[in-house]
């Protein structure tokens, strides 16, 4: 099938290359010239495991490519994703402006005897695919194309994988979502996704408002759960309990569940944080306060900067001239991505402080060096940034970080001092290894 991606970002590009993988002819169109040239030039432009291998198998063998021209990119398209940004706007719904403005210049690109299905994969509020019809009808009316509503239709397909595991999400989802009243559409989608769903996960067909409201309810609901949790281990650093134990203890039950029961210091990436917030205003919009959601906005907050009222405790209140070491920067482990990273809340709360931060983290120093320059300093390595800091504060949860060697960590620190935003370490280990050591939930470890 020939397939156009519009966007290609960590959704556009995983799509486009696992499509492409399946067999298909994948044109992904973006607007930004150097990433386009780059990944033209058989370089990706992203950190995504697994993705490397598919991205080159398939741009070598010709199914995958990349242009910055949507007219050429959707000319043989019999569909088109659109996989673009829907940021924040000014009051936290989600900004429609980049997919009502490709919807529009589709619109005058149709043409007839060329059926074409629009897919919104964005995540978009509800009603979203209603607009986008109405924008590509009229531009095309406008363009004079004859029986324009013949020649196409709007799709909701949100996207539900994850960064850091998206090949494997994409490839193997636990379910593909397609919303539409269209049968035609319904009929080519699914033999779209056959491939992907061998092994029986579902396609489960809806109609276009109860997908879109599907995204934001999975996202939101994941995100609730990450807060109660940090609210539960607010409550054990209060009442003596330790929420590992706790988290096991209710987890075990099939009803609660293992997954995404982990305290830390907040969720952040480029969609928890404005999915919640766009529900929440959604809900407004239509006169509803959804209350959880306030909450667990309000909780995340407060969660990301979690650890600096301990490390100002430590400290006695003074961090002036203080040196830090933050091991991981992007939001979760094995992604460069640091939209909403809790890590650049930290760094920004110990400079305003009067302190200095070396930082390392495997992907994603690039992109924040891009973001917040030379005002700290990038260690080559864990270890590098140690040299001669007061403290190690633990910001993602990197495997790499897990088992380090702390009689050099000992050996390299000014004082024995650890702070832990993922709890990534057993308590025995650090009195055994006699650090002063500071985790989320659980007690401290004092050294
Ligand atoms: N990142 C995720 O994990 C994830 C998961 C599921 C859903 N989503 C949703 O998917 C959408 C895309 O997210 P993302 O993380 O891939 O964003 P992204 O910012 O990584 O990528 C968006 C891309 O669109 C391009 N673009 C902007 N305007 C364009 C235009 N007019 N024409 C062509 N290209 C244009 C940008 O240059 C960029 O490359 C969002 O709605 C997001 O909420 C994201």
């Amino acid at each position: 099938m020939n397939i156009a991606v519009i966007g290609t970002g960590y959704v556009g590009l995983v799509t486009g290359t696992c499509f492409a993988e399946t067999g298909n002819n994948v044109i992904c169109v973006d607007i930004d010239e150097e990433k386009v040239k780059k990944l033209s030039s058989g370089q990706i432009t992203i950190f995504e495991p697994g993705l490397e291998k598919l991205f080159e198998r398939n741009s070598k063998e010709g199914r995958l490519k990349f242009t910055t021209s949507l007219a050429n990119g959707i000319k043989n398209a019999k569909v088109i994703f659109l996989a673009l940004p829907t940021p924040p706007d000014g009051d936290g719904s989600a900004d429609l402006r980049y997919v009502l403005d490709v919807a529009d210049k589709i619109g005058g690109l149709l043409k007839k005897g060329s059926y074409k299905i629009i897919i919104d994969k964005s995540t978009v509020p509800v009603g979203t695919a209603d607009k986008v019809k109405q924008v590509v009808l009229k531009s095309a009316k406008e363009a004079g194309t004859e029986n324009a509503e013949k020649l196409f239709d709007v799709v909701s397909n949100p996207e539900f994988l994850r960064e850091g595991v998206a090949v494997e999400d994409f490839m193997k989802p636990d379910r593909v979502v397609i919303g539409t009243s269209s049968e035609k559409a319904k009929k080519i989608l699914g033999e779209l996704y056959a491939p992907f769903v061998r092994q029986g996960n579902p396609v489960i067909y809806m109609d276009e408002r109860s997908a879109e409201l599907t995204k934001y309810a999975a996202n939101s609901f994941l995100a609730t759960k990450i807060s109660f949790m940090n609210e539960i281990a607010q409550l054990c650093e209060r009442l003596g309990a330790d929420v590992d134990k706790v988290r096991k203890g209710m987890g075990s039950d099939d009803r609660i569940g293992r997954r995404f029961l982990f305290p830390g210091i907040g969720y952040g990436g480029s969609c928890f944080p404005k999915d919640v917030q766009a529900l929440a205003k959604s809900s407004h919009k239509v006169d509803y306060e959804f209350k959880i959601l306030e909450a667990v906005m309000k909780v995340n907050e407060n969660q990301k900067v979690h650890l600096l009222p301990k490390i100002k405790k430590y400290f006695k209140n003074n961090l002036k001239g203080k040196k830090f070491a933050l091991w991981g920067l992007a939001f979760k482990p094995n992604t460069d991505d640091i939209r909403e990273a809790p890590a650049l809340k930290i760094i920004k709360e110990l400079l305003a402080a009067d302190a200095s931060v070396a930082v390392y983290d495997p992907e994603a120093m690039a992109n924040v060096k891009k973001e917040l320059g030379d005002i700290i300093s990038f260690a080559d390595n864990q270890y590098d940034a140690l040299k001669d800091a007061d403290a190690l504060i633990i910001a993602t949860e990197w495997s790499e970080f897990r088992t380090p060697d702390f009689t050099k960590i000992k050996s390299l620190l000014k004082n024995d001092v650890i702070f832990d935003g993922r709890n990534l370490f057993e308590l025995y280990q650090m009195e055994e290894s006699g650090f002063h050591y500071e985790s989320i939930g659980r007690k401290v470890v004092k050294g």
